[in-house]
């Protein structure tokens, strides 16, 4: 087990392609940590440079006390679960996880132990005779984490390895892989581009964008409290709605005026830290749970819009709405209970009380 710690790290790709830069963070001992972020934003290449399996053009990583800049990859004490798993065809599942042992020239009676031990864990031990081809892709996927495990590594490093799978045995594995770091209680760091996968799976979550941390945060403190726009538009299904306009005061009270002529009253809670900006372009920010025919019941400050039912979509549970009001679209998430018809106007209720606020200039979070 061990700390990772990424000090000033960057690496610039020849051509001067800046991959990752100014990357800062302290992953704890036996800390889950996800990297996430939209694709070509620099998780890979940073699970790759802590992995040693990619140089880095400036700053320090250490794994523990040790500084690794300068260490080759087999020296690490790491172990790393890859997307398309890279199995050896010819090999039976056994002989798969013992591969990495017997080049290191572990003890027959260890390998044989800890192995069994994994597979126990696992639910391979059933499958230890069965070559790869002879296996599900949720079956193949636990040889590969179990060729790492096998490793006992103080570092495991795992880039999108769910996402060659269907969206069900998705879920399964994710719920096992979440039990296994509960067992095994070893640093994990876990790259994905989805944002479901990171808000289950992570005791902390790193957002990246265009080779930047935008937010470390904890699951609810990164939904609740996000830094900036991307932050609050990549976490979250459907994504927060934003609305450009600006706040407008009147003796102790504001109000919040779009673009569209959408009028909006500011919570009386948020008066006082938006006083600052009265008149300045901002932008308004709403999650899809925040408007609605219901939100009125548990929130104080509510306010009221009318727009035309654009598309529904049933989700089950509940229901996403697809609106328009003049000429801003928004999304509402509401129970399925309530029925809503394609064209019909409604009027529904803001939860001003949770709206978020950001600069219109630097995207950032203002309250
Ligand atoms: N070997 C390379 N040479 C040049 N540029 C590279 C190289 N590898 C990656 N890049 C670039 O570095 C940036 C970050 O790539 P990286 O693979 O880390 O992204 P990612 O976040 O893992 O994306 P994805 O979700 O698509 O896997 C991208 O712009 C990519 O094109
Ligand atoms: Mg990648």
């Amino acid at each position: 087990m061990a700390t990772v710690t990424l000090v000033d790290v960057e690496k610039i790709y020849p051509g001067d392609v800046k991959a990752v830069e100014n990357f800062n963070l302290v992953i704890e001992d036996g800390e889950f940590i996800v990297l996430v972020g939209p694709s070509g934003c620099g998780k890979s290449t940073t699970l790759r440079m802590i992995a040693g399996l990619e140089e880095i053009t400036d700053g320090e990583i250490s794994i523990g006390d040790l500084v690794v800049n300068h260490v080759s990859p087999k020296d690490r004490d790491i172990a790393m679960v890859f997307q398309n798993y890279a199995l050896y065809p010819h090999m039976s599942v056994r002989e798969n996880m013992e591969f990495g042992l017997k080049l290191r020239k572990y003890p027959k009676a260890e390998i044989e132990t800890r192995i069994n031990d994994a597979a126990q864990v696992l639910g391979l031990t059933d499958l230890l005779h069965r070559k790869p081809r002879a296996l599900s892709g949720g079956q193949r996927q636990r040889v590969a984490v179990g060729r790492a495990i096998v490793r006992q590594p103080a570092v495991f490093l795992f880039d999108e390895p769910l996402s060659n799978l269907d969206a069900k045995l998705r879920v399964q594995m994710r719920v096992e892989l979440s039990q296994l770091h509960n067992e095994i209680d070893t640093t994990m760091i876990y790259v994905t581009h989805d944002q479901v996968e990171a808000m289950t799976m992570g005791d902390r979550i790193v957002v990246m964008n265009e080779g930047l941390i935008q937010q470390v945060a904890d699951p609810v403190t990164l939904y609740d409290r996000p830094v900036n726009k991307f932050v609050a538009s990549f976490i979250g299904t459907p994504p927060m709605n934003f609305f450009n306009g600006q706040v407008l005061g009147q003796n102790s009270s504001m109000a919040f005026l779009s673009e569209d002529g959408l009028q909006l009253q500011i919570a009386q809670q948020q008066v006082d830290k938006l006083r600052q900006f009265d008149k300045q372009k901002i932008v308004l920010g709403i999650r899809p749970e925040h408007i609605g025919s219901t939100v009125a019941e548990n929130s104080e400050t509510v306010g009221q819009i009318s727009a035309v039912v654009n598309v529904v979509e049933p989700m089950g549970a509940e229901t996403y709405v697809y609106l328009k009001s003049e000429t801003t679209s928004f999304v509402s998430r509401v129970s399925s209970h309530k029925k809503y018809m394609v064209g019909e106007k409604i009027e529904l209720a803001v939860a001003m009380d949770r709206a978020h606020f950001f600069d219109f200039n630097t995207d950032k979070a203002l309250l």
